[in-house]
């Protein structure tokens, strides 16, 4: 095979981030801003022009190409997700990153293997997440972990020691959300490890993690009957709850805020301590403006996007 090029969507948590990394119920959904690249074999790896080397390959491309025979390949990147601010930048990545390499290596990419090697690589450079990021990258449009769901909806199940996930497609009526980015780059790992730390001593944090589940269930039913006022207040009290966990800050807070006079409701997405926030609403231009006001960077997102892209 000469060359591949691929593509994978970032993606925003609308409920249920953390507390999937214990199995409980998430929703997320893939969103038009992308991770794209092409890549060739050749005789030592290349990225953008230049040797590979600890800076310019992330642990992800390490692990998936060691994964499959390590084989060189050169790499141009054409287009990224912001990294670090909940995005599910290192997601898109990994999903795309493990379509070419096993594209180039004559592999199967059907959506089942990709979600599963983009999860490993997730996980081998991350530490204990979830395969939410993942397999909404791989799958785009819509996707739930761990509710009930009909069985042409299922996707796959995703098992890592004594933790497991069962991912299915959500279809989503049309919503505007308006992200909104703080500008502090918190990467995903360290607050995993805090919520875990907090969960493990404290038995008010276990109950406020089962609460975030309930709330993700009632938030599905909502979408499911295209109520958004429902959404938007659950995404609010979403808010309060990841607060109490400890992985909201004053600028999150303070987006979230000046978002909810133009909105149905707004919370932290993705892993929070900085990163991004979301806001559900029909007025995005009035919400985008609050943003900028209060400090943030907005973005008016569309959803509705494909997942993994491979065209060789
Ligand atoms: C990150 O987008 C969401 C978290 O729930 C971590 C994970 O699910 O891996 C915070």
């Amino acid at each position: 095979m000469k060359s591949v090029s691929v593509s994978a969507p970032g993606k925003f948590v609308v409920l249920g981030e953390h507390a999937v990394v214990y199995g409980k119920p998430a929703i997320a959904l893939a969103m038009d801003m992308r991770f794209s690249m092409r890549a060739h074999p050749s005789n030592e790896f290349r990225i953008n022009g230049a040797p590979a080397n600890q800076y310019n390959m992330s642990p992800h491309m390490k692990y998936l190409s060691e994964m499959h025979g390590n084989r060189p390949m050169t790499v141009f990147i054409d287009g990224r997700v912001p990294s670090g601010s909940g995005l599910g930048s290192s997601a898109a990545l990994s999903a795309a990153y493990a379509a070419a390499v096993r594209a180039l290596n004559h592999l199967p990419t059907d959506k089942a293997s990709l979600a599963k090697d983009a999860f490993e690589a997730e996980y081998a450079a991350q530490g204990r997440g979830s395969p939410m990021d993942t397999s909404a990258s791989v799958q785009g449009g819509g996707i739930a972990l761990n509710v009930p769901y009909k069985k042409e909806d299922f996707l796959w199940h995703i098992d890592k020691g004594d933790r497991s996930w069962d991912i299915s497609k959500i279809d989503v009526p049309k919503m505007t959300f308006v992200i909104g980015n703080t500008g502090i780059r918190a990467p995903t790992g360290p607050l995993v490890e805090k919520v875990r730390k907090y969960k493990d001593t404290n038995t008010f944090a276990r109950s406020i993690v089962d609460e975030i589940g309930d709330v993700t269930l009632e938030g599905l039913k909502a979408i499911e009957s295209n109520d958004k006022v429902k959404l938007g207040e659950l995404m609010t009290y979403g808010h309060k709850l990841l607060s109490i966990l400890g992985v909201s800050c004053p600028q999150l807070n303070k987006l979230v805020k000046a978002s909810q006079p133009y909105s149905y409701g707004a919370k932290l997405t993705g892993s929070g301590g900085g990163g991004c926030m979301i806001a559900l609403t029909d007025k995005p231009e009035k919400v985008a403006e609050a943003i900028t006001l209060h400090g943030g960077t907005p973005y008016i997102v569309n959803t509705g996007v494909p997942g993994v892209t491979v065209k060789v």
